[in-house]
């Protein structure tokens, strides 16, 4: 397929405003306060290169002392104003959210916030064989599994050598028994690391119901020592998918949306392309981040947040923390991958552990 097939099969995005819906605050570039990234816990029993190379951990005091994570009642009191400000998606991430003990309680409680709508769970898959059917009981409505290669050699050398492929299969498949039948299967892909396997990992999951999205792999945090000659730009693996199995473009199914999607005109299924670093989609973001200790930010790559704690903690009344947030993103005007290439980075970003991704 030629440059210009590809241009033509990539459907443009537009900037997303279903006003009659929305409630609460715009930000600067009138985006809508819609989507809840919380981040329940900073560890992770991985050390994905890209995310928490163990070289960069700098021993002890890295990670969140346990006392000051938000506890579960914390949570849901800010995940219900956050709802009150116009949020109904809530993705839980981490580090690794199934690390957090009493997880399943904590999902009960927020899947029972009336106005959370779409309840998610970004995850490695390894501890799930223990913990998806209770998830399901509990109401998680949907799981993301991060997994970059099927080649053992590869995932280890990508995951710090912590974990396994079939670990990870295995928690896909617990998963599908508790009746995820539908996961999204989240890969990073490195120039050089993983690219090579791609069309390997398609091939698996192509006629499975879970869909592969490809991540370039982004500038995020200080301590992965992101080059952009390991980023693979999504046009590029396009093209080379659909040398193999032609793709149609669809729609996007949500406004806002990180993925670009894409059905294998064989009906196979779909795939996405997530391209924060060459089709940068800040222009319909909008999600809130708030890390397992209470910080609020705005963006991705934000190197400066709110701490929410002490708010919780002051206020009995729900009232002050609703207009502290309010404010906060009535005067958002990030845009870090728009402005990518025109401004250099905070100096000091927030890590992707602890920000949840
Ligand atoms: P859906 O709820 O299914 O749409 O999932 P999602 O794509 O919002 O979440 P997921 O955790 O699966 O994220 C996929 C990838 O997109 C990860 O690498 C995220 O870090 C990245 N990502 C998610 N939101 C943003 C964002 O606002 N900006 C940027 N630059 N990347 C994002
Ligand atoms: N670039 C792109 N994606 C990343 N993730 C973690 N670090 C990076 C990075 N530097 C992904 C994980 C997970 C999601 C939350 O973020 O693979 O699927
Ligand atoms: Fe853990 Fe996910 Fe980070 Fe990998 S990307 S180290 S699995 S939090
Ligand atoms: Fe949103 Fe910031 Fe990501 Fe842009 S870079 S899409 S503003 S989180």
């Amino acid at each position: 397929m030629n440059k210009t097939a590809v241009k033509r099969i990539v459907p443009l995005r537009t900037i997303s405003s279903d006003s009659a819906t929305d409630r609460g605050p715009r930000d600067r570039f009138a985006r809508p306060l819609r989507d809840l990234r919380l981040s329940v816990l900073d560890r992770c029993n991985l050390r994905c290169t890209y995310c928490m190379p163990e070289d960069s951990l700098e021993g002890r005091g890295v990670f969140l002392p346990r006392e000051e994570l938000l506890t579960d009642d914390e949570v849901v009191r800010l995940v219900g104003i956050f709802r009150d400000l116009g949020v109904h998606k809530v993705r839980l991430t981490g580090g690794e959210p199934l690390l957090r003990p009493g997880l399943a309680d904590l999902v009960a409680r927020i899947a029972e916030l009336h106005g959370v709508d779409d309840l998610a769970l970004t995850t490695n898959a390894i501890l799930l064989p223990r913990q998806a059917a209770d998830l399901r009981r509990a109401g998680l409505g949907r799981i993301t599994v991060s997994l970059d290669s099927l080649d053992p050699e590869v995932f280890r050398q990508m995951s710090g050598g912590r974990g396994s492929v079939d670990e990870v299969l295995s928690g896909i498949e617990a998963a599908g028994q508790a009746g995820y039948e539908r996961l999204k299967i989240n890969t990073v892909v490195q120039r050089g690391v993983n690219d090579a396997g791609v069309e390997n990992l398609l091939a698996h999951f192509r006629g499975s119901g879970h869909v592969v999205r490809l991540i370039e792999f982004m500038d995020v945090g200080n301590l992965n020592h992101w080059r952009r000659e390991q980023v693979v730009p999504s046009a590029e693996l396009l093209r080379r998918i659909h040398a193999r199995w032609p793709l149609r473009p669809l729609s996007p199914s949500a406004p806002g949306e990180t993925a670009r999607r894409f059905a294998y005109e064989d009906g196979a299924g779909e795939i996405g392309f997530i391209s924060s670093i060459t089709q940068p989609f800040c222009g319909d973001c909008t999600r809130a981040r708030v890390t397992a200790d209470g910080t609020f930010y705005t963006c991705l790559f934000a190197g400066q947040g709110a701490a929410l704690r002490p708010l919780l903690r002051q206020y009995a009344d729900d009232e002050p923390l609703f207009a502290f947030l309010g404010r906060r993103w009535s005067d958002r005007e990030d845009r870090y991958s728009e402005l990518r290439r025109r401004r250099a980075a905070p100096d000091h970003r927030v890590e992707m552990f602890r920000m949840g991704g």
